[in-house]
């Protein structure tokens, strides 16, 4: 290995907690991020409790210049997320772009063995990734050095396998991820991700999927092509998570009051599905988002009209719980009760039980109020 393990020697970057409780999905059981890019927004803990770095942890990012490398950016966003105990996850080990330009010039021997170190040093530095997008965009992007991680194969996928097993051994404490664009409203796409995801849970290498969710898809999307797509995925069985969601409105009306209504539409389908663990947005600063009209607050602070929904919208979730069962019957009423409202219960067994239930409805029940913490 070409490079020590400055682990000890980490350039901190002194990061100030945001207080507890301050993000719209603090408590809940569902995580909701964001992006950090070169550094972090100064209201990023009023919103968000994850954090995905949106270029700093892409392999072309840190080693353009092959065996220097560089972590800045990534230290930055890494250092904020432990700092306030957000969820930080890396985004990507494999993809066919924004990969070192230099890669394709080496033989595939060269070609695995910088990818194996590039794998190994990422780990070693950052040893509190939560989750990781092993291969990024297998559909969608291929990727041009893929004969260095067994090409094709007689899977038919044997380079995103190899790249599982080796983000396996070298990121065992973390969660790994498969990560798509596009196939939100296209089955065929989404069935050659199921059959890539089959491929890896037969043979345990993979924890969950993410499922990116960005305007050019979701602005023409309805609630019900939203919901087929997490229940196809979800058939699965395993954890989903919307990694990059970014939305503007519909069709050509990317106007302020439609980008909320399409989060009042769409939001909710993800937000709710038993599946889902977690969401993260692609930014939400207006003016600094990689998509023109995403932004859902504005540069100055004052919040857009999405924001002003989803805050509400979070106050509230999860929905009501439906009505409690009817109250068990109690004992008959004393003579000369009245029969009317108003009367203490009877003080017998089953009515004590009543009680209880209507005491525990109205402080909270705890399996309502805590619940899985999104892993
Ligand atoms: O850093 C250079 C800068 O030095 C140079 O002067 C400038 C000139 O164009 O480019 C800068 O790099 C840009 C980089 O973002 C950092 O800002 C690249 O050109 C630009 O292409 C790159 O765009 C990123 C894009 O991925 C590349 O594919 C976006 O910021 C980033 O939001 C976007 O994120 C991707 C996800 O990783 C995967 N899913 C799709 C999503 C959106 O495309």
């Amino acid at each position: 290995m070409r490079f020590p393990l400055v682990m000890a020697g980490l350039a901190m970057i002194a990061c100030s907690a945001v207080p507890a409780g301050a993000q719209l999905a603090a408590g809940k059981e569902k995580f909701l991020g964001n992006i950090v890019a070169n550094s972090v927004p100064a209201n990023f803990g009023a919103y968000w409790n994850q954090v995905t770095p949106e270029n700093s942890s892409k392999w072309g990012s840190v080693e353009s210049v092959r065996g220097t490398m560089n972590w800045t950016a990534l230290d930055t966003a890494y250092q904020y997320a432990t700092a306030n105990g957000f969820r930080f996850k890396a985004h990507t080990l494999v993809w066919g772009s924004q990969y070192p330009s230099w890669i394709t010039g080496l033989t595939p021997a060269e070609q695995r063995a910088e990818i194996e170190e590039w794998m190994t040093l990422l780990a070693a530095r950052y040893p509190q990734i939560w989750a990781v997008d092993v291969v990024n965009e297998p559909v969608k992007t291929p990727l041009p050095f893929k004969n260095a991680l067994g090409g094709d194969g007689a899977t038919g996928w044997d380079w995103v396998i190899t790249s599982f097993q080796l983000a396996r051994q070298k990121f065992p404490n973390a969660k790994l991820l498969i990560n798509e664009y596009g196939t939100e409203n296209d089955a065929a796409a989404r069935n050659q991700m199921l059959a890539i995801i089959a491929l890896l849970k037969d043979r345990g290498l993979i924890d969950g999927i993410g499922i990116q969710a960005h305007a050019f898809n979701l602005d023409a999307m309805t609630a019900a092509q939203m919901r087929t797509c997490l229940d196809a995925y979800a058939a699965t069985g395993l954890d989903l998570y919307i990694t990059e969601l970014d939305i503007r409105g519909t069709g050509a009306t990317q106007t302020e009051a439609a980008q909320s209504a399409k989060y009042q539409e769409l939001f909710p389908v993800m937000w709710e599905h038993g599946a889902v663990k977690g969401v993260t947005l692609w930014g939400y600063i207006v003016g600094q988002t990689w998509l023109a009209n995403t932004g859902i607050v504005n540069a100055d602070g004052t919040e857009r009209a999405a924001t002003t929904w989803l805050k509400s919208y979070l106050a509230g979730s999860p929905p009501p719980p439906p009505p409690p069962p009817p109250a068990p019957p109690t004992s008959p009423p004393a003579s000369g009760g009245g029969g009317g409202g108003g009367g203490a219960p009877s003080p017998g067994f089953l009515g004590g039980l009543a009680l209880l239930f209507v005491v525990r409805r109205l402080v909270g029940h705890p399996a309502r109020t805590g619940g899985n913490r999104a892993r």
